[in-house]
């Protein structure tokens, strides 16, 4: 049997972790800990390009550690880490920088969109926050990395990274990581705002958490914005509702298909159908809220958590690292 595929992830500790994170990445991660070599990261250096609040970092990282074990990743079938505590990552993120150019940084789309947001903090990590993770895939030679649809862009960089060093020092370190979702499509969660993608850092009312509670996912739902209904059969379906109905598909795929039906028929009545998703919805997330609230409890497991994780993250990192300064012509310098 040839060896097992490893794969590799992150999720930055900016916030609660929504139903885009989950069907997007999350989901991915617990169907692959048992088939592959998979490694998970909480990646704490990437939110450092927006300036997060030092006081809340570290509690933002265990609940986003909280949150994968509560869905289900096992640290004994797969490697739980936080992105800083190995620092080999940075050490590889410096070494592809050498390849790495200042036109194609500035041309990804990422860049541009947090450039024109936030223009007073154009810093250099935001410029070469590709590359960062691209050190994170490459670090454990990856072969897949289960994403959302938002991350394609930045994949293809890290593919051409691998690719580029590969050349330069004539090697075969790298292979070339590949977006993964198991539908062979990858995802991208609609927000409740009708404007886009489901994110964590969106304002308002545009993301489901794992953490919500019934009210707040009720309130939500109410609130998600809606036309005045068809007026009759075969009218085309405005984008609000799209979303609204590829999110109950999403949780329940039979009430998806009920109210899609009466939708085509004309005779859909939104509050119905708004009452009936958001009991949906709460059916999904009310198991997975009180299973984070009770690890989110044990402060102890996951501290060691994050210690198991940390190991066997550096070891495959020192790895790595070693042939990449070798075929540089720099010192190993791991053990
Ligand atoms: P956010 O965009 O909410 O700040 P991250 O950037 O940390 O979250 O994303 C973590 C993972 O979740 C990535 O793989 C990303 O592609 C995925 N993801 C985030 N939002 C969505 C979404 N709306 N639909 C699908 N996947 C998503
Ligand atoms: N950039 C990803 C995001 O914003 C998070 C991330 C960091 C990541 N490093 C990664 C995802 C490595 C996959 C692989 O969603």
């Amino acid at each position: 049997m040839p060896p097992a595929q490893t794969v590799l992830s992150g999720i930055r500790p900016t916030g609660n972790l929504h139903l885009g994170n989950y069907f997007g990445a999350l989901k991915q991660f617990v169907q692959m800990q048992h088939t592959h070599r998979c490694f998970f990261m909480i990646a704490d250096y990437h939110s450092l390009t927006t300036h997060p609040n030092p006081a809340n970092l570290q509690a933002n990282v265990k609940q986003v550690l909280a949150e994968y074990l509560a869905c289900g990743l096992d640290p004994n079938a797969c490697t739980l880490y936080v992105q800083s505590h190995v620092p080999e990552t940075a050490e590889l993120y410096l070494l592809l920088a050498m390849h790495a150019y200042k036109g194609e940084l500035e041309k990804t789309a990422s860049f541009k969109e947090k450039a024109r947001k936030h223009p007073e903090n154009i810093n250099a990590g935001l410029l070469t926050y590709p590359v960062l993770m691209a050190a994170d895939i490459l670090l454990h030679r990856a072969h897949k990395v289960p994403v959302g649809k938002d991350q394609e862009q930045h994949l293809e960089m890290a593919r051409d990274y691998a690719r580029r060093f590969n050349r330069l020092y004539r090697v075969d370190i790298f292979p070339e990581p590949e977006a993964f979702h198991f539908t062979g499509n990858l995802v991208k969660v609609p927000g409740l705002d009708g404007t886009g993608k489901m994110g964590k850092s969106e304002t308002g009312n545009n993301a489901l958490f794992l953490t919500d509670n019934e009210l707040v996912i009720l309130n939500k739902i109410k609130k998600a914005k809606t036309d005045t209904g068809p007026k009759g059969p075969g009218e085309a379906m405005p984008v609000e509702i799209a979303n609204l109905l590829e999110i109950s598909h999403l949780v329940n795929s039979e009430t998806a298909a009920y109210y899609t039906g009466l939708y085509h028929d004309g005779s859909i009545r939104y509050g119905d159908f708004k009452k009936h998703l958001a009991a949906d919805l709460w059916n999904f997330i009310e198991p997975i809220k009180k299973q984070i609230e009770e690890v989110r409890r044990d402060e102890s497991y996951l501290e060691q958590v994050m210690a198991q994780g940390m190991e066997k993250a550096k070891e495959s990192a020192g790895r790595t690292l070693n042939m990449a300064r070798e075929a540089i012509g720099l010192k190993p310098i791991y053990f």
